[in-house]
């Protein structure tokens, strides 16, 4: 019997947009002098928050597991098979193809971090830059993907994948539903980015 279950655990949401958040901030600060220290801000803000999910992927909740999206290749090819059936397979957590996207996501954003905190540095190669440039790209494309994969899904399977984003809920079998959503865990995300981005700007 399918009933409202809760998916995404607190930190884990927090964590999506904090990090969107302050993707697009970075982004929209990246080229004028007058706005570089919010750009570095928001930069390791997002530095910050990956190096948090890369923990938490490994000691959180079932669904934010990285195991849980660690996708053989046969299932991604049955997945894919499925969607061209018009018979699309329903996960609870991500799906095969969204995890490709996510995977890719955290990684550049690892690169991105690297190449950023290089950037500050003296005397820094010209190839660092263009690695950072060329990774905010990437990032660009990707995000485009992952939108149209949420929202592809989301039509698909009649489910509001955003909404569940927000409100951590989905609709599934009670047994793969989370009991704890770590709403402390979450608060001190955003309290340490608040903190971070007032002293390092004080
Ligand atoms: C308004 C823009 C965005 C929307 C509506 C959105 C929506 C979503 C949704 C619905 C999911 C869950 C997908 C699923 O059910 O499998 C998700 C996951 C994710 N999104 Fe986004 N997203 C947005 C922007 C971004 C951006 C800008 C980034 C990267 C900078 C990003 C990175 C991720 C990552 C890494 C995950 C996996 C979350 C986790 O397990 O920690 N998203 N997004």
């Amino acid at each position: 019997m399918t009933k409202k279950i809760l998916v995404w655990d607190v930190p884990t949401r927090v964590f999506h947009w904090l990090q969107a958040l302050s993707f697009l901030g970075a982004y929209l600060t990246a080229d004028s002098e007058k706005t570089r220290e919010i750009h570095v801000t928001l930069g390791f803000i997002l530095f910050g928050l990956i190096a948090f999910r890369l923990v938490w992927g490994v000691v959180g909740s079932k669904h934010a597991r990285f195991s849980s999206f660690i996708f053989h290749p046969a299932t991604v090819i049955t997945y894919v098979r499925s969607l061209f059936k018009n018979d699309a397979q329903h996960f609870v957590g991500h799906n095969p193809i969204g995890s490709i996207a996510i995977w890719l996501l955290l990684g550049m954003g690892i690169g991105l971090g690297v190449t950023g905190v290089l950037l500050l540095q003296d005397d820094v190669a010209d190839s660092v830059v263009t690695i950072h440039a060329y990774l905010t790209n990437g990032m660009l494309v990707v995000i485009a993907g992952h939108l149209f994969g949420v929202a592809m899904s989301s039509f698909l399977h009649k489910e509001n994948l955003v909404r569940a984003m927000i409100t951590g809920y989905k609709k599934g079998a009670e047994q793969h539903g989370i009991t704890h959503g770590y709403a402390w865990l979450g608060a001190a995300l955003v309290i340490a980015a608040a903190v971070f981005a007032y002293l390092y700007n004080r």
